[in-house]
């Protein structure tokens, strides 16, 4: 399979030199990114700024904002069978981006903050016979949040975690399908989830959209 693989925060700058973002490592990405290419599979990764260096043998491309992982994902989603999203991206940002750097007037400033475009929604639109794994990480009410994630996005499963999830090397996710049961429960290091969720997308979500 070729699979395309978000990865990383994304970045919404409010001036030339501050930003808003968010605290992900990028770990489950590249741990996903490491499982698919010893799987024997095509990788094409799309990360978001993060300190571990991207496994050998992968497609990298490097984006900072959320337009940029959505104009990368729009130009590889139609060459790949499907795509697992795991980019924490930041769903603001701010209205206007000042050129140069901000001057502190011993004032409040206020910043006006607009959302930023959902990409996977974008490429639920896209799908046709590709999968769609996403993540959804929820602090309440997880499995409704996840399942309506799940449906917005047309995804063919959603790994719902939790916000302990962010920065840690360890990781609990459940899996919930499109008629919200449970598929699967893994707990352990990133490494070993992602090396399960490989397995599953291959030995369930991939085979049922080919033979459908
Ligand atoms: N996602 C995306 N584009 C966005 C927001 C999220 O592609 N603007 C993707 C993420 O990569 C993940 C899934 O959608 O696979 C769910 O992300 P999450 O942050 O849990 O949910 P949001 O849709 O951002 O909703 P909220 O922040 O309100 O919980």
């Amino acid at each position: 399979m070729k699979i395309l693989i978000t990865a990383g925060p994304t970045r919404e700058y409010i001036d030339d030199v501050r930003f808003l973002s968010n605290a992900s490592s990028g770990r489950m990405g590249y741990s996903l990114v490491t499982a698919a290419i010893a799987a024997g599979h095509e990788v094409v990764l799309v990360t978001g700024p993060v300190e571990m260096a991207p496994p050998d043998g992968c497609e990298v491309y490097r984006i900072e904002t959320t337009d940029e992982l959505r104009q990368r994902c729009l130009e590889l989603f139609p060459s790949c069978d499907g795509v697992i999203a795991t980019a924490a991206v930041c769903d603001y940002r701010p209205r206007t981006r000042i050129s140069g750097k901000i001057t502190k007037t011993g004032q409040p400033i206020v910043l006006e903050l607009v959302e930023t475009s959902d990409v996977l929604a974008e490429l639920g639109t896209l799908k046709e016979h590709r999968w769609i794994v996403g993540f959804a990480l929820e602090s309440q009410d997880p499995r409704n949040n996840a399942m309506r994630k799940l449906r917005m996005k047309n995804c063919d499963c959603i790994v719902l975690n939790d916000t302990s999830a962010i920065g840690s090397l360890t990781t609990s996710v459940e899996i919930l399908s499109p008629n919200a049961e449970t598929i699967a429960i893994y707990k352990g290091t990133k490494q070993h989830v992602a090396e399960r969720l490989l397995e599953l997308i291959e030995s369930s979500i991939h085979d049922r959209n080919r033979r459908d």
